[in-house]
């Protein structure tokens, strides 16, 4: 069954935005695993922009405690190596990181930053973490990831989910390719493939109907409808969504 990672960061920017101690991350990690979420995603930015770094250990804690993966997304810093290193989550996934930008745009350039990558990725995989690169679905950058030693890439759905929703079709149809033989390159080259960034309700299913994809993230839709009809409530339909893609893609 293709699983579902809940991404809870923007709890965390409602928490900031008042300086408060709520509402509190992981007290979202908790109800979305309650509702079926597989796992939880946390991205802690080096400008601490939403969770920091004590959210890390209450998420890693609960998702131990359930038995569920956390995957913790992280820039190719040596500070951020070294607080995955300490922290021993199920999973990393490495993403490229600017500080001026407004959330994490375009994938990381594995071809240009082979070496330090594939540093970044030896040194976590050896503290027991499964290692995935955020990258866009494009052959070089595929190939790239599998000679870094990642074990997963995930692809970035944001360009396929802003023209699906701006409408426009042809290319929309045209990234939605690129995402196909992306997904089917990476898995010939034994990687598992993920996807994420920007996915509603309206752009799930396309995403979902990819065979070769086992995991999407999903953050900031969930947790913008949670707040007219519950995160439980939210989830429980994205959940529904991916199934059901799943299923008319297998008849
Ligand atoms: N996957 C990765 C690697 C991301 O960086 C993000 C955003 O933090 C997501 C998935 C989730 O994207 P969104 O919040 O747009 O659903």
């Amino acid at each position: 069954m293709l699983r579902l990672g809940v991404n809870i960061d923007h709890v965390a920017t409602i928490r900031n935005a008042r300086g408060a101690s709520y509402p509190e991350p992981v007290r979202a990690a908790e109800l979305a695993l309650a509702a079926g979420a597989d796992g939880i995603t946390a991205h802690l930015r080096e400008d601490r922009r939403h969770i920091g770094d004590a959210d890390v250990a209450l998420l890693n804690d609960l998702c131990l405690r359930r038995g569920k993966p956390l995957n913790f997304e992280m820039a190719v810093t040596d500070e951020m190596v070294g607080i995955a290193v300490g922290a021993r989550p199920h999973a990393a996934c490495l993403v490229p990181e600017r500080r001026e930008e407004v959330t994490t745009e375009g994938g990381l350039d594995v071809v240009r930053g082979q070496s330090r990558i594939a540093d970044a990725t030896a040194r976590l995989r050896a503290a027991g973490a499964r290692v995935s690169l955020f990258i866009e679905a494009d052959p070089a950058q595929i190939r790239a990831s599998a000679e870094a030693g990642a074990q997963v890439v995930e692809l970035h759905t944001g360009a396929y989910c802003d023209a699906a929703r701006a409408g426009e079709v042809e290319r929309a149809a045209a990234i939605l390719e690129r995402l196909q033989a992306g997904a089917a390159l990476a898995a010939s080259l034994g990687l598992e493939v993920h996807a994420g960034h920007g996915i509603d309700y309206a752009t799930v299913k396309p995403v979902a109907a990819i065979p070769q994809i086992a995991e999407l993230n999903i953050g900031h839709f969930l947790i913008g409808e949670a707040i007219f009809v519950g995160l439980p409530q939210a989830i429980l339909r994205m959940r529904t969504l991916m199934d059901a893609a799943r299923l008319d893609h297998a008849l």
